[in-house]
């Protein structure tokens, strides 16, 4: 790890890591973010890696150009072109349908993206020479302190990113406030550096109770609770003799285990590497969603590091279609 200061070469350093699939933490007016090409599934799922979060969140895109919000999210509504014009740069996060060009691994398989253009000087900067959207969540392992100086990071993190740019104190010091547009309505989902009040002078009163996918009211209830449309259930000798005369995709990790007849085989990493079997999983989940098949089997993997958050989610998906 490299502790660097805020020069432009530095920048341009810290740049090359993110365009070469590597982690930087990096400053935003709000808090330290830990940032990946958000355009590269592999590259992103090291973040969850390095945080040690036992589930996928979805992650907020940082972009330094009001103009590529187009590029990523489609919407048509005043309000949001109001509150892009009036609030960016700022402590903003706008909640929207996605395009195609976003990876599943960002917004965990779900339609909608979060987008933000951060106020930092540092940020934007980077964001612009690595010439990508920067998915990143704050630069602190799983269950910490959001952290607002570079140290906080270093304390955190320190071994697991490539480059932390020190550019001193967050002047803001709380996470973005977040809305989203559902269903013709703005929910805020998340209070944060801009206030309600200020949003309320700009556009009509924006909504609440739409649940905070980090604050889920109760299990299950979360809107991220991906599930596909097909069955799914876990690999093993009994379900293959329960299921047999089913038409079947499987999911390895590795390699191929069984020789069942299966209708369609996937296989997340071949060189059994965990960033990529997370960076594919929602992907090929998706894919196996457009086969006909009765049923999706997954080999169970190994529940350490990101395995952890890879059987979350596999277990609440097969939890879904156990009755
Ligand atoms: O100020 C901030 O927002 C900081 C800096 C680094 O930009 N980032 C941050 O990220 O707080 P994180 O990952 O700690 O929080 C992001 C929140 C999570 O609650 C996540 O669930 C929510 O944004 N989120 C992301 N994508 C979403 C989506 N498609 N729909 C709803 N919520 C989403
Ligand atoms: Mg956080």
């Amino acid at each position: 790890m490299k502790l660097l200061d805020t020069t432009h070469s530095n920048i341009t350093e810290a740049a090359e890591v993110i365009r070469t699939g590597g982690l930087v933490a990096f400053p935003t007016e709000t808090v330290y973010g830990l940032g990946a090409d958000g355009l590269n599934p592999v590259a992103s799922a090291k973040i969850f890696e390095a945080k040690k979060r036992p589930t996928f969140n979805p992650l907020i895109l940082h972009i330094a150009n009001k103009d590529w919000l187009k590029r990523f999210s489609i919407y048509d509504d005043e309000r949001i072109n109001r509150l892009v014009e009036i609030f960016w740069p700022g402590p903003l996060t706008l909640v929207l349908p996605k395009t195609d060009l976003v990876p599943d691994i960002i917004t965990s398989g779900n339609p909608t993206v979060a987008v933000r253009m951060p106020n930092h000087k540092v940020a934007l900067e980077l964001i612009e020479k690595s010439d990508v959207p920067i998915a990143a969540p704050s630069a602190n392992k799983f269950g910490h302190l959001s952290p607002t100086t570079a140290q906080h990071v270093v304390k955190s993190l320190g071994n697991k990113v490539d480059i932390i740019l020190d550019g001193g104190k967050c002047s803001v010091g709380v996470e973005s406030t977040i809305l989203e547009l559902h269903d013709g309505e703005i929910y805020m989902l998340r209070p944060g550096g801009l206030s309600k009040e200020k949003i309320e002078k700009e556009i009509d009163k924006i909504k609440s109770g739409r649940t905070n996918p980090n604050k889920p009211n109760a299990p299950g209830q979360l809107p991220f609770h991906y599930a596909p449309s097909i069955p799914l259930d876990f690999l093993s000798e009994e379900n293959l003799k329960k299921y047999s005369g089913k038409k079947i995709g499987a999911l390895f990790f590795e390699e191929i285990k069984d020789k069942a007849n299966f209708e369609n085989i996937k296989i997340l990493s071949s060189s059994g590497n965990m960033n990529e079997a997370a960076a594919n999983l929602f992907r090929f989940l998706h894919e196996f969603e457009k086969e006909s098949l009765d049923l999706i089997l997954v080999e169970p993997v190994k529940e350490e590091g990101l395995g952890v958050a890879i059987m979350d989610r596999l277990k609440k998906a097969a939890a879904k279609y156990q009755s």
